[in-house]
């Protein structure tokens, strides 16, 4: 197949991240849901997990802004209030449903403190049943993070070898991956130390998915920007954040991928869309986007706070916050 015939693969991973549109990350595990939930002064039951999530995809014209929204297991099997499943509602909607298909992290041996996610066992039998369900699309997040020889070269291998794994199973069942290697803010590094070790992961992780038979076209990548350190002293302004980030992906990812969509991983809403506003200026051979999680609900789980009388104002949220990352929609 050449890099340039279309496959109904390939297709689904354009339209994630076409036409300027991004992904919506609604995907926090029931516990990490349930946590923010209650920061927020919301109960934290599977219903409120539910409506939240209702809140979220029903926001009025989403799908002008948002391509596909990731859910977990929880959600995916879940109806919104008339009936419709969400892969369905979604769907009628003009969005694409995802999964977050890994299990999460657990500590990885003979590496000191670093963590492999996991999730392989028995995932072509779940990928086949989330397919059914009506999902497209499909996220495994590994996470890393920096400093005292971290990352390590063997926590690289380990989890860009789930990752190509998983990509390459969910690819065979006809879902787009998302692949996801994070590397963790936390810290003081600076950002040629980010540089440096982005560049030393997404050079495993392109070498593995190529082991694999990954087709780049066919799937998409969602890395942290390159930034400063959380508690780095200095911080960088957009220009040097989009520098550093589309230098080390353009010397790193084949130029075939469908796209890059990056997750905000902490920043605030204001600064994770100046910097993807920055990258989009400069030239790169994929298109990029957005596939925040936090960036994007924050505000409006904080409008919302449980009161179904303050729906709209979650919803008027979310949607000044996908306004923000959408050019045409901002313009
Ligand atoms: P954040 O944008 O909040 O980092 O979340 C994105 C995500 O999907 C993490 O797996």
């Amino acid at each position: 197949m050449t890099t340039t015939t279309s496959t109904p693969l390939r297709e689904t991973a354009r339209a994630l991240v076409g036409a300027g549109r991004g992904i919506l990350a609604a995907d926090e595990s029931v516990g990490t849901m349930s946590k923010r939930l209650q920061g927020a002064g919301v109960e934290p039951t599977q219903e409120n997990r539910r409506a939240y999530r209702e809140l979220l995809v029903t926001t009025e014209r989403l799908a002008d802004g948002v391509s596909g929204v990731i859910f977990c297991d929880e959600t995916l099997r879940q109806s919104l209030a008339d009936g419709r499943t969400f892969p369905r509602g979604l769907a009628d909607l003009g969005m694409m449903a995802g999964i977050k298909v890994d299990t999460g992290t657990t500590p990885l041996a003979g590496a000191d403190g670093e963590t492999l996610t996991e999730g392989l066992d028995g995932l072509a039998g779940r990928v086949a049943e989330y397919v059914g369900l009506g999902a497209r699309f499909a996220k495994w997040r590994a996470v890393l993070s920096i400093g005292d020889g971290r990352p390590s070269s063997w926590a690289l291998l380990a989890n860009a070898h789930a990752l190509a794994l998983y990509a390459r199973v969910c690819q065979d069942a006809g879902l787009v991956p998302v692949v996801e290697p994070e590397i963790l803010s936390e810290g003081a590094h600076t950002v040629h130390e980010t540089a440096a070790a982005t560049g030393r992961t997404l050079a495993t992780l392109a070498r593995t998915l190529a082991d694999a038979g990954v087709d780049p076209a066919g799937m998409v990548l969602k890395p942290n920007m390159v930034t400063a350190g959380a508690s780095a002293g200095r911080q960088c302004t957009p220009e040097e954040v989009a520098r550093a980030t589309v230098d080390t992906l353009r010397a790193t990812m084949p130029t075939d991928l469908a796209g890059v969509a990056f997750l905000s991983g902490g920043q605030s809403s204001e600064t994770a869309a100046a910097n993807l506003a920055a990258i989009r200026r400069l030239d790169t051979p994929w298109p990029t986007t957005f596939s925040f999680g936090r960036a994007l609900v924050s505000p409006a789980l904080g409008a919302w706070r449980g009161d179904t009388g303050a729906v709209a104002d979650g919803q008027a949220a979310l949607a000044g916050e996908v306004r923000r990352n959408v050019p045409v929609l901002s313009g």
